[in-house]
């Protein structure tokens, strides 16, 4: 299947992800806890059966990977689609419209594709490997900001933060210090795809999953920005943390992760 059509595959997939929950959107939801932050609601086991029908019926041949629902479908080795269904959940839980669906397709260990969708406001981050990151139809690209101090960076909190914070709350304190500003969203996949468009310079954060990253990142490498681990390693959809930058102030972000400061 070639770039094109699993792109076009990928987004029929993401807009009945984005059916399902807008049609749940600001309604009251049965939320269970998956951990004691950690929220899961109807509308993300719904908009991950809408997508999941649509890519194992588009292609039997792949294996999926999806948050809710584990690993299904096809051989890994014909190619993956990686799925978070609702990212964002806890702002979706709180009608805060700040989520999206983010599909990914994987194959030989690359990211091929990458697809972030956020139907309350409208907007689609696109990219497909070499061929550039798009918001809806336009070309998007990274900062060109060169100074920590004045760059605008993005975090999130892991799940488990009640037992680790003071760690996580030190880093913190750092960027705070050497930053313009710091934004906590709330959607990984959101994070990343705001740095690939310049809204935001940097951005970090730990205790992630492959489907909060895997479309994500991909689109910042396509917008020319920069994805690694917190020792400069690229990046790889298993890591559990991850450091995207617009390139410019990525080493200066590293070190200030460096844990022997
Ligand atoms: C979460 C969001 C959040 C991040 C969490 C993720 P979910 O995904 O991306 O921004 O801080 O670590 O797990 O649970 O809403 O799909
Ligand atoms: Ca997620
Ligand atoms: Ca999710």
């Amino acid at each position: 299947m070639d770039l094109e059509t699993l792109r076009i595959v990928g987004f029929k997939a993401a807009q009945a992800g984005a059916k399902a929950l807008m049609e749940r959107f600001g309604k009251f939801h049965t939320v269970r806890k998956k951990g004691v932050i950690d929220l899961v609601t109807e509308a993300d086991m719904r908009a991950e059966q809408a997508i999941v029908e649509v890519l194992a019926a588009a292609c039997p041949e792949h294996a999926i990977l999806a948050e809710e629902s584990g690993r299904q479908g096809g051989d890994p080795a014909a190619g993956q689609w990686v799925i978070d269904p609702l990212d964002g959940t806890t702002n979706y839980a709180h009608h805060l419209p700040v989520f999206a669906v983010s599909i990914a397709f994987r194959s030989e260990g690359r990211v091929l594709l990458g697809i972030v969708y956020n139907p309350a406001t409208g907007e689609r981050f696109t990219a497909v490997a070499g061929g550039g990151a798009f918001l809806n139809d336009t070309p998007i690209g990274v900062s060109q900001t060169a100074d920590l101090g004045e760059s605008l960076l993005a975090t999130g909190f892991p799940y488990d933060i009640r037992e680790r914070a003071e760690g996580v709350i030190t880093v913190f304190t750092r960027f705070l210090k050497h930053s313009q500003g710091i934004r906590r969203l709330g959607s990984a996949a959101l994070d990343l795809c705001y740095l690939a468009c310049g809204r935001f310079d940097g951005y970090w954060e730990l205790n992630l999953k492959p489907w909060d990253t895997a479309a994500g990142a991909l689109i910042v490498t396509e917008a020319g920005g920069r994805v690694t681990d917190f020792t400069g390693a690229p990046y790889r959809i298993e890591r559990d943390h991850i450091l995207a930058s617009n390139a410019c102030i990525h080493d200066a972000m590293l070190a200030l992760l460096s844990t022997d400061r």
